[in-house]
């Protein structure tokens, strides 16, 4: 038995019929449900343009879930009881005259969840539909990115959401901040005073955060073009990852204390002087390659590419906090497509004992890490130093792990996809997962300021082949402070 108590609602899903609701929603609330985190009352109900009824859709749908959730984990009484909740409405999210009828086929009383898996373009055009039927009052809505393209753009978005909902109904998603292991760190941080003791300039040498995908760009072309990685990636969830391991202890659990210490982090951020861009930041653009021994095309062969396009697949850089904790602590970050593992994990590198007793030539493997997986095989794992086993050792020493793998700890569970925690989240009312508007907007102007930057700067992006770690660059970039990447070989 769950040991929350589950709320009922109505979720409105426009969009329903898109790749996100498909592959990412819908199963997540199968497994919600199944893990009976899904209230008796709760209703789901999908908004799209195309034809049809639920029958006709219906189909569909449990074709798309099959394939989504692992066979383990396919239940037929749970799905019996789930498509008892799915619904269907056709409908034009922009046209006033589709509302009365989605009015009439919300259960009154109910609170609703109106998530939007569509463009954002179209957010306040739905929110001042929905106002206008009368259902803001108990609505929250959920926004997925990107929010705009720019500071600008996100503040139109914002604002014209802003004019029927309060914030404190608002959901702005950034979906790494549903992984387990990124609730992890909060846990980790801010339940054992082992480590707080230690984090600042004082006891930590370098920060590594790496999000690494395997994929490509898998018909997306025309938005990621647009975008580019830093957009897609590091304006997000990399600088949410950031905010977690930077931000100071926030006084209470509660949304806007996590997103007060966020934003003080994100303010801190330094904007990189243009004089610094050629050392300090390294973009970079996939050519043809190999993953898993198989041959991929490069960024500018692939389906519906612009062969000239300069959008970058690859961006590491060199991020400076300016605050006590971390003054003089740099954060190397590094986001790619077509590298050859995916994953994403934190480096926290320790600094040296500050008096050396052991031989000389081991002096190069003291320092203690703290490494934080995210993904795959989540874990958290501490490098130590300890002295080699055996008589004719010596003092010689070894690094060695205190391991924690969630996966061997927690045997029976199955690491939820984030869409669950962030669909059960919002479903509850709580915000703390989700995104504050001035939190987009702090990391939007850090973002903007770096790209007038490279637009200035004018440089095409490093060419680095699929399959490889990005950009020689990216190698010195970390390598002219004396350091590299972790684990890269
Ligand atoms: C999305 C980006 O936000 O995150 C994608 O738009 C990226 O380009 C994806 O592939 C990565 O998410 P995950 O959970 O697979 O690491």
């Amino acid at each position: 038995m769950p040991d929350v108590r589950v709320l009922p609602c109505t979720l409105a899903l426009f969009g329903a019929l898109g790749d996100l609701a498909l592959r990412k929603l819908i199963p997540a609330l199968y497994q919600l449900d199944r893990e009976g985190l899904l209230h008796a009352d709760t209703r789901i109900l999908g908004l799209a343009r195309e034809e049809g009824d639920t029958a006709a859709h219906l189909p569909a749908i449990e074709k798309r879930l099959r394939l989504a959730v692992p066979a383990r984990e396919w239940d037929d009484a749970v799905w019996a009881r789930f498509r008892e909740r799915l619904g269907y409405l056709s409908m034009d999210f922009l046209d006033p005259q589709s509302y009365p009828t989605l009015r009439d086929a919300l259960p009154g009383g109910l609170p609703v969840v109106a998530y939007f898996a569509t463009p954002a373009s179209v957010y306040g055009g739905i929110c001042e539909n929905l106002a206008a039927i009368g259902v803001a009052e108990r609505t929250r809505v959920v926004l997925e990115k990107p929010i705009g393209h720019d500071l600008a753009s996100s503040r139109e978005v914002n604002d014209a959401v802003a004019r029927f909902f309060p914030e404190n109904r608002i959901y702005r998603i950034d979906h790494y901040l549903g992984k387990e292991t990124v609730q992890n760190l909060i846990a980790l941080r801010f339940a054992n005073s082992l480590f707080e003791t230690q984090w600042n300039q004082n006891h930590i040498s370098h920060v590594e955060i790496t999000v690494a995908e395997k994929v490509g760009i898998e018909g997306r072309w025309g938005y990621f073009d647009q975008a580019g990685q830093l957009r897609d990636m590091v304006q997000n969830h990399l600088l949410q990852l950031l905010c977690l391991i930077a931000m100071d202890p926030p006084s209470d659990l509660s949304a806007d204390s996590i997103r007060d210490e966020k934003v003080k982090v994100l303010r801190a951020l330094e904007p990189i002087p243009p004089e610094q861009l050629a050392t300090r930041v390294v973009r970079g653009q996939y050519t043809a390659g190999f993953i898993d021994g198989k041959a991929v095309p490069g960024y500018l062969e692939e389906e519906h590419a612009n062969r000239r396009s300069g959008a970058e697949t690859f961006v590491s850089l060199r991020v400076d906090i300016r605050n006590w904790r971390w003054s003089g602590v740099p954060f190397y970050l590094r986001t790619g497509k077509r590298m050859p593992q995916k994953l994403s994990q934190i480096v926290i590198h320790f600094k040296e004992p500050p008096h050396y007793i052991f031989a000389p030539e081991q002096r190069s493997l003291i320092s203690n890490r703290l490494i934080i997986r995210l993904q795959p095989d989540e874990g958290i794992s501490l490098q130590v130093m300890t002295k080699d086993q055996g008589l004719g050792k010596g003092m010689q020493l070894r690094t060695g792990p205190l391991q924690l793998s969630f996966s061997e700890t927690f045997q029976a569970a199955r690491v939820p996809d984030a869409y669950e925690r962030l669909l059960l989240e919002v479903m509850q009312g709580n915000q703390y997962l989700f995104v504050r508007k001035d939190e987009v907007e702090f990391a939007w102007k850090w973002c903007d300021h770096l790209i007038a930057g490279w637009e200035r700067l004018g440089e095409a992006p490093k060419p680095y082949p699929a399959g490889t770690w990005g950009p020689q660059a990216a190698v010195a970039l970390i390598a002219r402070d004396g350091k590299d990447w972790y684990g890269d070989h």
